[in-house]
């Protein structure tokens, strides 16, 4: 299965491509933005994922549009060094597309999908320790930790003490014996959701390190865009959105109450140098919605550099 864009019209249209602009698609995968991007207008696009097999199918775009798509791989949170080794110091748009593609997870051997069989690897990357190494090797308590804090699971605790007697008999090192494991401990629920899935979410988020990945790219980001140049990102679990949300906010200046020393905030609070695009994030359609169901949790929020600002 293709790689279908979410919320593709609503990005482009607050990208607004223009000519001899210069963007960023952090997250090329499948290339449905990075291609809506190159169609929309004569502009440049530098184009990064950390995935090499994402970059590779790249190549025949990049063939498509001579001189004017640029594949990197590499991490979008080191965005700034990337571009800086290339010549390029500012742009006039990033967005970022995050998560997972349909490449990635239908894949059964990058270890994605409780699904299917594959070895239990995760790694959007190459390098770094795999899903196995953190299921084999870690303690309990630190297990039972990570899937509570980055899957949300409530059973975090009974999951992390079965996979421990599981690894006893023999490492786990497939997905599906992992999905059984996490299976065992909950009887299903009326949701549908499959028990595993949240699981398998801690476990992706923290062998990508996707949480710091998206703080260093918002940082990088806030630096390389020039006046009127933008930042989208799409993203797609409550994790990665609070992220997004509290940097945007900070950014355009709606940070917490002054101090009290300086109740007025006249020395703390310098005119923002961000303007928020999107007051409430906004979401896919019905129609999107029903025919990718992987839309269904996509939030998009949006900043603008001020103009007149300068990077700092
Ligand atoms: C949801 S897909 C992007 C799909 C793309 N917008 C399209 O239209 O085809 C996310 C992609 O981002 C890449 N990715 C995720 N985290 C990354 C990171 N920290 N650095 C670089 N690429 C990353 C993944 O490898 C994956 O290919």
């Amino acid at each position: 299965m293709s790689h279908v864009p979410v919320m593709l019209s609503e990005v482009v249209r607050l990208l607004a491509p223009r000519s001899g602009g210069v963007y960023l698609d952090g997250t090329f995968g499948g290339g449905g933005y990075a291609t809506a991007f190159l169609e929309a207008a004569p502009c440049t696009v530098w184009a990064i994922d950390r995935d090499p097999e994402a970059i590779a199918r790249g190549a025949s775009l990049a063939a498509r549009f001579p001189g004017r798509l640029h594949l990197i791989n590499g991490r979008f949170g080191d965005m700034l060094d990337l571009l800086a080794e290339r010549g390029i110091t500012t742009l006039d748009g990033v967005v970022l597309d995050l998560g997972v593609s349909s490449f990635q997870l239908d894949d059964p051997a990058r270890g994605f999908s409780f699904r299917s069989d594959g070895p239990l690897d995760m790694r959007m990357g190459s390098g770094g320790p795999t899903a196995a190494d953190l299921v084999n090797t870690l303690p309990e308590r630190e297990l039972a930790d990570l899937l509570f804090e980055l899957g949300e699971e409530r059973a975090s605790r009974r999951i992390a003490r079965e996979i421990v007697t599981a690894r006893g008999q023999a490492p786990i090192a497939s997905t599906a014996r992992l999905a059984s494991i996490i299976r065992g401990v909950m009887p299903p629920d009326r949701s549908g959701i499959d028990r595993a899935t949240r699981s398998f979410q801690a476990l992706r988020i923290r062998v990508n390190d996707e949480l710091g990945e998206i703080e260093r790219a918002l940082d990088n980001a806030s630096r390389l865009l020039s006046p009127g140049g933008r930042l989208i990102v799409v993203s797609f679990h409550s994790l990665e959105d609070r992220i997004v949300k509290r940097f945007m906010a900070d950014a355009a200046g709606r940070a917490p109450s002054p101090s009290r020393h300086d109740p007025r905030g006249l020395t703390t609070r310098a005119a923002p140098r961000f303007r928020l695009l999107t007051a409430r994030p906004l979401r896919p359609g019905t129609a999107e919605t029903t025919a990718n169901p992987r839309a269904r949790s996509a939030r998009l929020r949006a900043l603008e550099r001020a103009v007149g600002e300068r990077a700092p």
